[in-house]
């Protein structure tokens, strides 16, 4: 079966409450698709009003982070728990920005992806390489060793529902976008790694999606790679032009 594309937005820390619901207000007919997934990763804050700008549409919503535990003293966090009461059904773990500027590591993110899927969330995972793991020729290693500590003690069968996001650091908001070649090329090493750990049937379901400068004008010829599932897309997510990504094929 062939799989279905997603196509996720990451807001990042961007987009008041009020500009949120604006947004889906704006993009609301942009983004109506029969063959596309649609999400948007939206700030905590946002999340109880986009849920409700969106009711009704083909759009569903995303959490751009979440923490392990239950519930309980942890200042600040919010949890796996929250987020599914509140209409959430994916949640982004790993981002390179939240290893980067708050040190989440393999061992956390681990946690995460497993939490997320035990209170019933799609987890986004994302990977991806700086352009100095790049040049030294270390890229396919380095991402298959986060893949691989990320999803330790995780199902096939969960792993075949999730959606693996390669993001290739020097590419993340820099307008500096990977060659389709590039891209395809690690989307497939992923699901050989997933392959290898677990069975062809789950790399044959496991979506994988590219991200970093995906853009109205090139979002066509890397969806169209064999192994590249859609995009995560950020920058372009907050304005019209994701209308013309999640359509990349009309
Ligand atoms: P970008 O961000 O599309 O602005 O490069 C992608 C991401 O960080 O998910």
């Amino acid at each position: 079966m062939a799989r279905r594309k997603i196509v996720a937005g990451n807001w990042k820390m961007n987009m008041t409450p009020s500009q949120a619901v604006a947004l889906c207000a704006e993009l609301k007919d942009l983004v109506k698709s029969d063959d596309v997934d649609v999400v948007y990763c939206v700030p905590a804050v946002d999340i109880v009003p986009v849920v409700e700008a969106v009711k009704g549409t083909n759009v569903e919503v995303g959490a751009e982070n979440m923490y392990f535990e239950e519930k309980g003293a942890y200042t600040g966090e919010i949890s796996a728990a929250m987020l599914v009461d509140a209409g959430v059904k994916y949640v982004i773990i790993g981002h390179s920005e939240r290893r980067d500027y708050f040190k989440e590591d393999d061992v956390l993110l681990n946690k995460k992806v497993k939490k997320a899927f035990e209170a019933g969330l799609t987890p986004i995972l994302c990977c991806g390489e700086t352009l100095e793991q790049r040049e030294m020729g270390i890229t396919l290693d380095w991402i298959r060793m986060q893949i691989k500590s990320d999803l330790v003690g995780v199902s096939a069968q969960q792993v075949a529902s999730m959606v693996i996001a390669y993001e290739p650091i020097w590419a993340i908001g820099t307008g500096k976008t990977a060659t389709t070649e590039q891209a395809q090329e690690v989307c497939k090493a992923i699901r050989d790694c997933i392959a290898e750990v677990y069975d062809a049937a789950t790399a044959e379901a496991v979506r994988i999606q590219y991200g970093g400068s995906v853009s109205a004008a090139n979002a066509a010829e890397l969806f169209a790679q064999p192994d590249i599932d859609g995009g995560l897309v950020g920058g372009a997510s907050l304005k019209a032009d994701f209308g013309k990504i999640v359509g990349y094929n009309k």
